[in-house]
């Protein structure tokens, strides 16, 4: 017997790496597909209104134009389907309900035809005025029975008013996040093909498995008659979480000219067809004793919805189980406005709520005197504080005082605004991170050849992550066999029932199916006297039931964020010298592509501190920014010397693997930690993203 090297744990590099860097993994776009033909969007110039006509006769007596889709003859989608968005009912009615819907499009033989034909079709319109700008006092705002993760909009435990006004020291502030733009690297693409009543997308989604669900219900079809795949992506970020309206445009477009039809999405389009994180307005008041403990949290959030589509961001869910105190309420308000839906964006929720929390914390240790790592410290809870619920594992303390030794914390003078380093002004801060760890049902395959060879499927994708190499070596060791001797199929819906790629639950949820029909299939094999027949071995495993059973814990990841900033005293550029995280997240599957992730996460939350802002011009009833020269992401200039590390967290409460989602977790509390530092550097409090220039005195 020989023993077999485990895989879990070793930095193995990506498996489709060569695959990647020679070009030959193929992105939804790059199918080769006979008969292809292409479809232009035509996207409304008025916020609200109603479109009154199309008028498509310049554009239908050009080359290569093959049909004009408009909302009186656009072939009519199941609009009563159970679960699926208006956000998706495209062309589907004459009502426009923000600036970029599609409102007709074009399809034509080449891409540049249905371009310049898309560019003369003549849309009139009966415009309405149009609102799009979010006030925390929106006469229409109301508080949604539900936020996105299934939480009331509204909970409060104890008396919130009567512990403020009984406590020695209370904060009160309000901070804002602004709209922001996922920006992935590939931009949403699709080709969609018909054969009968067979849809096939390829796609470039987070879970090709609930894609084929929505589509199938959206067409009115069985779920098993559409096969989406989607094998390569280039980040998704939440806005490839669902199908978009770019890929409805393109099956309902295939569905006209009987042809298979593609879209890809420019980086502009990108700007108006593919849903925003959602600005928020926070007020947060916070009450404590001069011990530093907590005795009342008070956190809302004002936020947008669209007219369409009740959206609404867990943004103060972070904030109902993070400390301990007797007293808290946290309420979500919407603002129904004239605006594309936002939806699920890097973190949803948690992001722009642990920006405004993780502020006022700061706050409040400036107010007591008390360091701020301590004074978290002094607030860590027994029990999850919003349910009672014990936790699996609760790693907040252990990343604080592990991140505070690294990063050289003790020696912090915390008096704001007095250390220079030639024009600059030099401060440092801290903020906690925190998302939940959340596990969906996923099936898998597993499958032994005579060869001597595995073979596992499972409805799994990988976003440019690491899924793939993850869950090879999660098959690998559940068989006890070399990585090599394992091939996995992924990226496919009809691979089966799968958990999709967000809310940081793929590899968690998808690992743990991979990892039961792995084993289930060495007992088969074992069954077989360990010789595999000719036809192979083949397993199904499903975790439905596996995850009904498991027993009812409050299951969330945590981290440390440090930052050190410098601020030009004279132009008030804001430089970040250093970032340093400390993450509790289970058992890490890949330290290298661990680690890529966690900072591939804090550098957006560089970046939302900094620089990405979509600048709403509330005449125009749109984005005035909607390019990479108007809305800035971090680039490599930007990233300073950033460091991630984790705890080596044992948690067997999770899954049979161990792993807890880590994809998010990165950028909770960055762009707090990098605010914080500013204030400590400058004196200067500044509570709306991002911090620029103009804000830094
Ligand atoms: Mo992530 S924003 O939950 O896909």
């Amino acid at each position: 017997m020989t023993t077999v090297e485990q895989s879990i744990g070793a930095p193995l590099t990506r498996v489709d790496g060569p695959q990647k860097v020679t070009g030959a993994a193929r992105y939804a776009y790059e199918f080769p597909t006979p008969d292809i033909t292409y479809v232009w969007p035509v996207q409304s110039t008025i916020a609200r209104g109603r479109v009154t006509e199309v008028d498509a006769t310049a554009a239908l007596a050009l080359p290569g134009v093959l049909t004009v889709l408009e909302p009186g003859t656009a072939p009519r989608l199941n609009t009563e389907a159970e679960g699926v968005s208006a956000d998706l009912f495209v062309l589907q009615s004459r009502e426009v309900a923000y600036h970029g819907q599609i409102v007709a499009a074009v399809v034509a033989t080449s891409l540049e035809s249905a371009r310049e034909a898309a560019a003369s079709v003549r849309v009139s319109y009966a415009p309405e005025p149009h609102d799009v700008v979010l006030r925390a006092d929106h006469e229409a705002a109301y508080v949604p029975e539900k936020v996105t993760d299934g939480s009331p909009g509204f909970v409060e435990r104890g008396d919130v008013e009567a512990a403020l006004a009984a406590a020695a020291v209370r904060t009160d502030a309000t901070y804002t996040t602004p709209v922001e733009h996922v920006s992935p690297m590939e931009p949403h693409a699709t080709i969609a093909s018909w054969e009968e009543d067979r849809l096939t997308l390829h796609d470039s989604n987070q879970g090709p498995h609930m894609a084929a669900q929505l589509m199938a219900a959206l067409f009115g079809l069985d779920p098993g008659a559409v096969e989406v795949v989607a094998e390569h992506i280039g980040g998704g970020f939440g806005s490839k979480g669902i199908p978009r309206s770019p890929a409805v445009l393109a099956a309902l477009a295939a569905r006209v000219v009987a042809r298979p039809v593609k879209i890809a999405l420019t980086r502009q389009q990108m700007f108006a067809l593919v849903p925003h994180r959602a600005p928020t307005i926070q007020r947060i008041r916070l009450g404590a004793g001069r011990d530093g403990r907590l005795t009342a949290i008070d956190h809302e959030s004002v936020q947008p919805r669209s007219r369409i589509v009740e959206f609404a961001d867990q943004t103060v869910s972070s904030t109902r189980m993070m400390y301990a105190a007797p007293a808290v309420r946290t309420t979500v308000k919407l603002a129904p406005l004239d605006v594309m839906t936002p939806a699920w964006f890097r973190a949803p929720g948690h992001t722009p709520g642990m920006f405004a929390l993780e502020s006022a914390v700061d706050e409040l240790a400036c107010e007591l005197g008390i360091d701020p790592v301590e004074l978290r410290v002094r607030n860590e809870p027994e029990l999850d504080p919003g349910t009672g619920k014990p936790f699996s594992s609760r790693g907040l303390v252990a990343c604080l005082r592990e991140g505070a030794r690294r990063f050289g914390w003790e020696r912090r003078d915390p008096a704001p605004g007095v250390r220079r380093e030639g024009r600059w002004l030099v401060g440092t801060g801290v903020a906690a991170s925190h998302h939940p760890d959340y596990t969906m049902p996923s099936t898998a395959v597993a499958r032994a050849e005579p060869d001597g060879t595995f073979v596992v499927r499972v409805g799994a994708v990988d976003l440019g992550t690491g899924a793939r190499t993850a869950l090879t070596q999660v098959a690998a060791d559940a068989l006890a066999v070399p990585r090599e001797r394992v091939r996995l199929e992924i990226g496919r819906a009809s691979l089966g029932m799968a958990a999709f790629a967000g809310g940081s639950m793929g590899t968690s949820s998808w690992g743990w199916a991979v990892h039961k029909a792995c084993r289930a299939l060495l007992e088969e094999v074992s069954g077989h006297a360990g010789v595999v027949p000719d036809g192979g071995l083949e397993v199904v495993a499903d975790t439905t039931e596996d995850l009904r059973e498991r027993a009812e814990l409050s299951r969330h990841t945590f981290g440390a964020q440090f930052a050190q900033v410098r601020v030009d005293g004279d132009t008030g550029e804001i430089r970040v010298d250093r970032m340093l995280g400390v993450f509790a997240a289970g058992r890490i599957l890949n330290p290298r592509t661990a680690r890529s992730q966690f900072l591939g996460a804090m550098t957006m939350g560089l970046s939302m501190a900094l620089l990405e802002v979509g600048e709403v011009d509330p005449g125009f009833g749109d984005f005035a920014n909607h390019d990479f020269a108007g809305y800035h992401i971090a680039a490599n200039a930007d990233v300073p010397r950033m460091e991630a590390h984790w705890l080596d967290e044992r948690d067997n409460r999770l899954n049979p693997v161990g792993g807890k989602g880590i994809g998010e977790l990165g950028i909770v509390g960055t762009a707090a930690a990098i605010a914080n530092a500013f204030h400590h550097a400058t004196g200067v409090r500044v509570r709306d993203l991002p911090i620029r220039i103009e804000r830094s005195r």
